[in-house]
């Protein structure tokens, strides 16, 4: 029986902060996020990213300096993305044991013992091409982007990985990847796929920050067509059954359906980026004093968790922990 005014009024519960706290169904906790990192080469190197305002790319001693203030200010893990001293056809940088994301896991890991090292496993940063894979002619070759892909991951676990992103939609990379550190004695490394990791136009900043924008073409031969949401189902699916221990859906804020629709039918851990775009829309509006930022960042972040999200990617990470610390 539906609940009937006057012995029922709603707005009762909403009367002080107190009473709404009490009742609220979705919380977000600060080690549910997951701050992103974008390391370059040299020293000192402190590179504000123009459509990111608030980010910058870091040297690996800046990247250590910075993950222990964000250590220190309660985020638990941070997501790294690597931008190579040398760019080639084939990525090489990508499996170098000594290469940039290697480099800035040794010291990170000397530098803030207890922070969760996520590494983005992908070719776009390395490539000269800017592709997220090897190419064959003008397309990206799936299956012979699989080998490099499950190197480049192995090199992360040797110098202290605690968990494998990868975001290149290759099909088939789980499996590979997983075959790969199993066979290298990393059985226990977790893999967390982009499994539903659309062609978006939200990712233009991001580009910027890991100088990875395609020389030519697009994405939309290997990323998902925003349309579809079954496709998306099948994609997860697929991730899961290769071995992906936490499945992502990116971006996050327009996709908020996926996100629903993944939490419901799998029941695994969701992670949703809210991306690179997203931060940017509301940093912009932000800055001329459209909207509030505060509010409107804890508003969007809240959405993507009660869409069914567990974990959520951010580069507002570090401004939600410090937030939550003076609550
Ligand atoms: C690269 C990658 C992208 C993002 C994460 N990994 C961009 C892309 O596919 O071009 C986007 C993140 C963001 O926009 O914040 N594989
Ligand atoms: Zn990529």
């Amino acid at each position: 029986m539906a609940a009937r005014f006057p012995a029922h009024r709603l707005r009762r519960l909403r009367r002080s902060e107190a009473l709404r706290r009490l009742v609220r169904e979705t919380r977000v906790a600060t080690e549910q996020l997951v701050q992103p990192l974008f390391v370059v080469p040299g020293s000192r190197v402190e590179r504000p990213v123009p459509s990111m305002p608030g980010v910058a790319q870091l040297s690996v001693d800046r990247t250590a300096e910075t993950c222990r203030a964000l250590a220190d200010a309660g985020v638990a893990s941070v997501l790294l993305f690597g931008v190579p001293e040398r760019k080639d056809a084939r990525g090489t940088g990508a499996v170098d044991p000594d290469g940039i994301v290697p480099r800035a896991l040794r010291a990170i890991r000397e530098a803030a013992p207890n922070l969760l090292l996520m590494t983005d496993v992908c070719l776009c940063e390395y490539t000269d091409h800017g592709h997220c894979g090897l190419l064959a002619g003008e397309r990206v070759d799936n299956d012979s982007t699989l080998d490099v892909l499950a190197a480049e991951a192995l090199a992360h676990a040797r110098a202290g990985a605690d968990l494998i992103a990868p975001s290149d939609m290759m099909d088939g990379r789980v499996g590979a990847i997983r075959t790969a550190l199993d066979g290298a004695g990393f059985a226990h490394l977790p893999i967390m796929s982009y499994a539903a990791k659309y062609a978006s136009a939200l990712y233009g900043p991001f580009r910027d920050a890991a100088e990875s924008t395609p020389a030519f073409g697009d994405r939309r031969d290997y990323q998902m067509d925003p349309p579809n949401v079954e496709e998306a189902l099948r994609e997860v699916a697929l991730d899961i059954d290769e071995g992906a221990d936490i499945v992502m859906v990116k971006p996050a804020l327009p996709y908020l359906d996926v996100i629903r629709r993944v939490k419901e039918r799998f029941g695994h851990p969701v992670a949703a980026y809210q991306v690179s775009g997203e931060y940017a829309m509301i940093k912009a509006a932000a800055e001329r004093g459209w909207i509030d930022e505060e509010r409107v960042v804890r508003e969007t972040i809240t959405a993507i968790r009660r869409a069914g999200a567990d974990i959520v990617i951010t580069y507002f990470a570090r401004d939600l922990a410090e937030a939550s610390a003076r609550a």
